[in-house]
């Protein structure tokens, strides 16, 4: 089949710490390393299977949480594997192909164990991932405008949503372990129209468009702390795994934020850190930590874009 053409403009925007030249996609103002623009098209063309399991959020909404709650509940038997194998091999985490984030040497020893031929510049897990005959779990920062636009009618997507405030302040205290970046940068760049994959607005709004698709599974992070056992159930139906009560139980025990701090499988590796990327795991945690007026911009900000989005948005009020 003839490969669809991505519909964005590039073009070259400035440089940041870490990952170097970045480029602007138009029109959604969607900021990306400049090596996207290589994997573009191949991303929006994926073929997606049947039985693939595709977890798309904006970064730091829980992403790392849910993640490990689908591979639980889909090897409920086998769960201690996950207290060993790297979630980043339980996963194809597409986007460091051109992120760069996980050493990459690793993959490339996969992919040419499978490919002998195969070239690094192609993007070893996007390769991988291609390859891969088992059910492949992926998993994308990438708004969904980037991904292919028939993944829905392939396979099933969970989506996980976090509240703005939370979210910036889960990427400060995630950006501040690697680079040398203040509060107010991070703020700055997150309000704005042109942050890394985009604008928060953007990034939720265009799975918000596609909410009554079956195929789509929207969770918030709000609600799996209050009442995980609930967001489990939902999950279990939207996946089909017939887990029971004790089952589901078992996935929130092994997912709990003071067992998946603890997990050594989680600790990431990578170029200049090594560590946990888990702060408090909070619900609020970002409140009393921002300057007043930092919050009152914030909260109106909040105010007018969610109710764009939709008056019934959960974080409209
Ligand atoms: S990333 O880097 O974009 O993939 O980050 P992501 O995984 O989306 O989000 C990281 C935040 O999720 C918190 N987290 C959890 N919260 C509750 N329970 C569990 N089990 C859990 N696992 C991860 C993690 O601590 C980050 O939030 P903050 O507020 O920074 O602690």
């Amino acid at each position: 089949m003839a490969k669809k053409e991505i519909p964005v403009s590039f073009f070259d925007a400035y440089e940041v710490p870490r990952y170097g030249k970045m480029i602007l996609l138009q029109p959604s103002g969607t900021l990306l390393p400049a090596g996207y623009k290589k994997f573009a098209n191949d991303i929006y063309n994926f073929e997606y299977r049947k039985d693939d399991i595709c977890l798309f959020t904006y970064p730091k909404s829980g992403t790392t949480w849910t993640a490990e709650i689908i591979w639980a509940m889909t090897h409920i038997n086998e769960m201690q594997r996950a207290l060993t194998e790297n979630l980043n091999n339980r996963y194809f985490f597409i986007d460091n192909d051109f992120f760069h984030d996980l050493n990459e040497d690793e993959y490339m020893e996969r992919l040419k164990a499978k490919k002998p031929d195969a070239k690094q510049e192609d993007g070893p897990i996007l390769q991988l991932t291609a390859l891969e005959t088992e059910r492949r779990y992926i998993w994308s920062h990438l708004p969904f405008d980037l991904q292919n636009p028939d993944v829905l009618d392939k396979c099933k997507v969970v989506y996980v949503l976090r509240h703005p405030k939370d979210n910036m302040f889960s990427r400060y205290q995630h950006f501040s372990k690697v680079v040398d970046v203040s509060l107010p940068i991070i703020f700055e760049t997150f309000m704005s129209d042109h942050t890394a994959y985009g604008n928060y607005w953007h990034h939720v709004g265009e799975a918000w468009k596609r909410r009554d698709h079956p195929n789509l599974h929207i969770m918030y992070y709000e609600d799996m702390k209050e009442d995980i056992m609930a967001e489990l159930k939902k999950l279990n139906e939207f996946l089909g795994t017939k887990l029971n009560a004790e089952q589901l139980k078992k996935v929130a025990e092994h997912t709990s934020f003071e067992n998946m701090k603890a997990n050594p499988s989680m600790v990431l590796d990578i170029e200049g850190f090594k560590g946990s990327f888990f702060y408090k795991g909070q619900v609020g945690a970002s409140k009393g930590q921002l300057p007043p007026e930092f919050d009152a911009r914030m909260d109106a900000w909040i105010k007018e874009n969610a109710a764009k989005i939709d008056p019934a948005f959960k974080y409209a009020s």
